[in-house]
């Protein structure tokens, strides 16, 4: 079906349930939404308000949802459910009566088909209800929402992705980065856009095939005897799946991305749901870039991803809120801990009980104090391979930036090697790129150099 036979068939509709063709606004919006467009933009080509064309959509889904006996149809479903309906099931008949399937557009008859309304969890929709129709979410696995600071940037990339119907999403970056809390931020931004959002942490590395029933049993909302595939569920509803702590599902002591045994299904997956033609979308969440994301990605592919970077100044806030003193001294402490807010909490707590605030005191000290951000580096660090922590231990030994067209003797790595070590590293978010006289250099943040050195020290 395309957005003309959506038009006619949304007009033969509106004729037999309200006796009334559809007017020129009515047709703008379903135009409109057909092609992704706001109703901001809607209404300002039609020099309407964007409140006054609010509402005759949500008349118009209310109509559709009711004439199709399916559950609520809204601006954000509109064009999937149309296009789900096969053209051959579709009769429009002379006497303006529709029948689609066994559906019939007698609004008494089709009001009996019905579903019962979803369940709701109250996270984050407005306990006041307007017209709009109510996400169905399962965000019980996710924590509450905390104090946020900026990413607005992100947050428009993430939006505008969503939009453009990417179908696969990973958001990478170090623990405490504030993946997690970035992904509660945008929730509210983006859920009208959904039908069912649900998610899911990896936390206990589920086996694909017990994830996968939760997730259907969800999104289907049906008992499992009758359950659809996965691809199925994306294809019926728009649903948005967030997987949490995707790392679990990697193994330790191999390059970044590789599979625990058992888990190598989970590739698969998330080959197919980028590949396969769907509305939904799944977010990953996690340290590391699972390596099938590395192939399918790009910037006109329907699976991206976001490196997560620590905050900028708005992470002065962070110390503000502790009650940190000497502001002036703040920005040099943020560059040191690379603007992750869990390190700056962490920093900052450390500074109230051993230095009363004092941020000069604590930086006086020749050496970085890890204190408890030691045991959160030992869970990544303990990942790496061998090859990884030579080269790691190379970097942390050399103060600037490093070449790595010349490997020192002692790395015992051949050129190849020590280009899949340094890809690996950047996939753990645990290396920095920066170009020197036109030529990419690595190097690692002032808080990993301090751990590694302590590790090597400690080895040694
Ligand atoms: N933009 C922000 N403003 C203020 N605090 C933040 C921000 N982002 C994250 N935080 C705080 O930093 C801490 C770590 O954030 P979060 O749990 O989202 O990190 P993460 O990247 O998901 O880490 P992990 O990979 O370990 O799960 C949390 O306490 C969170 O509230
Ligand atoms: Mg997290």
């Amino acid at each position: 079906m395309d957005v003309e036979e959506a038009l006619e068939f949304v007009d033969h509709l509106a004729l037999t349930t309200t006796g009334k063709h559809l007017d020129s606004l009515q047709k703008a919006i379903l135009r409109g939404t057909w092609n992704n467009q706001k109703y901001k933009e809607i209404a300002q080509h039609h020099n309407r308000s964007e409140k006054y064309v609010k509402e005759v959509g949500f008349k118009l889904w209310k109509l559709l949802s009711v004439a199709l006996g399916e559950e609520q149809v809204c601006k954000a479903n509109f064009r999937a459910k149309l296009e789900n309906l096969r053209v051959g099931n579709i009769s429009l008949f002379g006497n303006g009566c529709i029948h689609i399937g066994n559906i019939s557009a007698d609004s008494s008859q089709s009001s009996k088909n019905l579903q019962p309304e979803p369940q709701y969890n109250d996270k984050f929709n407005e306990p006041t209800s307007n017209a709009k129709p109510k996400v169905c979410q399962d965000l019980g696995d996710a924590p509450e929402p905390n104090l946020f600071y900026n990413r607005t940037s992100e947050l428009t990339t993430l939006e505008n992705w969503i939009l453009g119907r990417t179908r696969v999403i990973t958001i990478l970056g170090l623990s405490g980065i504030g993946k997690t809390a970035l992904t509660l931020q945008l929730i509210p931004q983006i859920q009208h856009e959904f039908d069912r959002i649900i998610w899911r942490s990896l936390r206990n590395s589920p086996p694909l095939a017990s994830l996968q029933t939760d997730l259907i049993k969800f999104l289907s909302q049906q008992q499992e005897s009758a359950s659809p595939s996965l691809i199925e569920c994306f294809r019926s509803h728009r649903c948005l799946i967030i997987l949490d702590d995707v790392q679990t599902i990697f193994s330790s002591g191999q390059l970044a991305g590789n599979y625990q045994p058992g888990y190598e299904n989970y590739g698969a997956f998330f080959k197919q749901i980028t590949e396969s033609s769907h509305n939904s979308c799944l977010i990953l969440l996690s340290w590391e870039k699972p390596r099938e994301i590395a192939a399918l990605e790009g910037e006109n592919r329907p699976c991206k991803s976001l490196q997560l970077n620590g905050l900028g100044p708005e992470a002065q806030e962070i110390f503000r809120e502790k009650g940190l003193a000497e502001p002036e001294k703040w920005s040099e402490l943020i560059d040191l801990y690379r603007g992750n807010p869990l390190w700056l909490n962490i920093v900052a707590t450390l500074i109230q009980d051993l230095f009363g605030g004092s941020v000069s005191e604590f930086l006086s000290y020749d050496t970085l104090f890890l204190g408890d951000l030691e045991s959160l580096l030992d869970q990544q660090c303990d990942r790496l391979t061998a090859s990884e922590q030579q080269a790691i231990a190379w970097l942390a030994n050399t103060p600037e930036p490093a070449d790595i067209s010349k490997i020192p003797e002692n790395l015992q790595l051949s050129p190849p090697e020590l280009l899949k070590v340094m890809q690996s590293l950047g996939r753990r978010s645990l290396v920095e790129t920066v170009k020197q006289n036109g030529r990419s250099h690595f190097t690692i943040g002032p808080v990993i150099r301090e751990y590694i050195i302590n590790k090597t020290r400690h080895k040694n």
